[in-house]
């Protein structure tokens, strides 16, 4: 599918070689600078600086009310800051707004599609506001229902989408106008795994067509998958930030959880496994499941070994890998060691 995230053809001056996004110097899609946003006491932002590369992925990680969409409406211009200073495809935030709304897709929980119309209506109308003639706006439409396996339901009203077609559509329409930056807004909150996925593949697609994308998400797993960097906020602030890798270094929480059967069964494993060098946990008064922290899933293999030369079966050996709340315990506990 080429062309999708360039503007078609009938829009101008958006092309290459106009504007400081295609400059040289301008590799930088995001840049925020010490942004702090107050709404009367409460503080929703306080001094966040973030970046995102031309076709990288930024995930911005927190749980509800960390501030996560107070910055996407900042970064996206239907939010004044309240100090501090923001890019967007190298223009400012505050003084050059309609340069960067000509250049962004913005999907939100809540987007701007008009469920009484088809998703195929939905896509023209928006080619055509965007200045695409009749036939121009037909075929943005189809490549776009083409792209997002729309084609089947093209023709039905979006009142009647399921909640993962609704988001597909959503950010079909927030991509109309072959946007150089995407605000994804917790895109697959609420998805089912399935409808999930599919939004990842996407996702995928488009930066690897050389889109910039900035999501935001509460799940660790999301970030990890589909972002080149994540910032973690919490109540406002930067937390952490840094690669998946990097970030699971500092928590190095993934574990094999064993459910053993036979009375001496946790014992015996206990005993194996420390003489191996793991540091299992659990299995003490009756209980029979051990928890075993590893930091390589080469490791699950050592745990199985371990355990068949013991001669002892497991019932039950689950892999976990860890969570935003592990990540944020983790910090928390940091914290409370190193006072600032
Ligand atoms: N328009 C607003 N007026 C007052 N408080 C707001 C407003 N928007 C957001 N907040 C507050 O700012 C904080 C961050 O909210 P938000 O950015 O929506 O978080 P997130 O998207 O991570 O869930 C929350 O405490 C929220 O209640
Ligand atoms: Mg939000």
């Amino acid at each position: 599918m080429s062309g999708l995230v360039m503007p078609p053809s009938t829009q101008s001056g958006a092309g290459a070689g106009s504007g400081p996004d295609s400059g040289p110097g301008g590799d930088q899609m995001i840049v925020a600078e010490g942004v702090s946003k107050s709404f009367g006491s409460v503080h929703a932002l306080d001094s966040v600086s973030v970046s995102a590369r031309r076709g990288t992925v930024l995930a911005l990680l927190g749980h509800n009310g960390a501030g996560k969409t107070t910055l996407v409406n900042i970064l996206t211009t239907s939010l004044p800051l309240s100090s501090g200073r923001a890019r967007v495809a190298g223009y400012d935030v505050t003084r050059e707004p309609f340069e960067i709304r000509r250049r962004i897709g913005l999907t939100g929980q809540f987007a701007s599609v008009d469920t009484q119309l088809s998703g195929r209506d939905n896509l023209v109308l928006i080619a055509r506001l965007l200045g695409a003639g009749r036939r121009a706006a037909r075929s943005r439409a189809d490549d776009l229902l083409e792209l997002f396996e729309l084609t089947t339901v093209a023709d039905r009203r979006a009142s009647g989408y399921s909640g993962g077609l609704r988001r597909r559509l959503d950010l079909a329409v927030s991509l109309v106008g072959g946007p150089r930056v995407i605000f994804l807004d917790e895109p697959t909150t609420g998805l089912d795994p399935s409808s999930r996925l599919k939004l990842w593949e996407i996702v995928e697609g488009l930066v690897q067509q050389g889109a910039t994308v900035l999501l935001t998400t509460q799940y660790l797993e999301e970030a990890d998958r589909l972002a080149d960097s994540i910032t973690v906020l919490s109540a406002g602030k930067v937390v952490a930030s840094g690669t998946a890798d990097e970030l699971k270094a500092t928590v190095g929480r993934r574990t094999v959880t064993l459910t053993l059967d036979g009375d001496d069964a946790p014992a015996r494993a206990g005993a194996a496994l420390r003489g191996a060098g793991f540091a299992p946990v659990g299995g003490e008064d009756g209980t029979r499941s051990l928890v075993v922290p590893i930091d390589t899933t080469r490791e699950i293999a050592d745990v199985i070994r371990t355990l068949d030369q013991a001669s002892v079966e497991a019932t039950e050996l689950t892999f976990g890998e860890p969570t935003l709340d592990d990540v944020y315990l983790t910090l928390a506990e940091q914290h409370a060691r190193t006072p600032a």
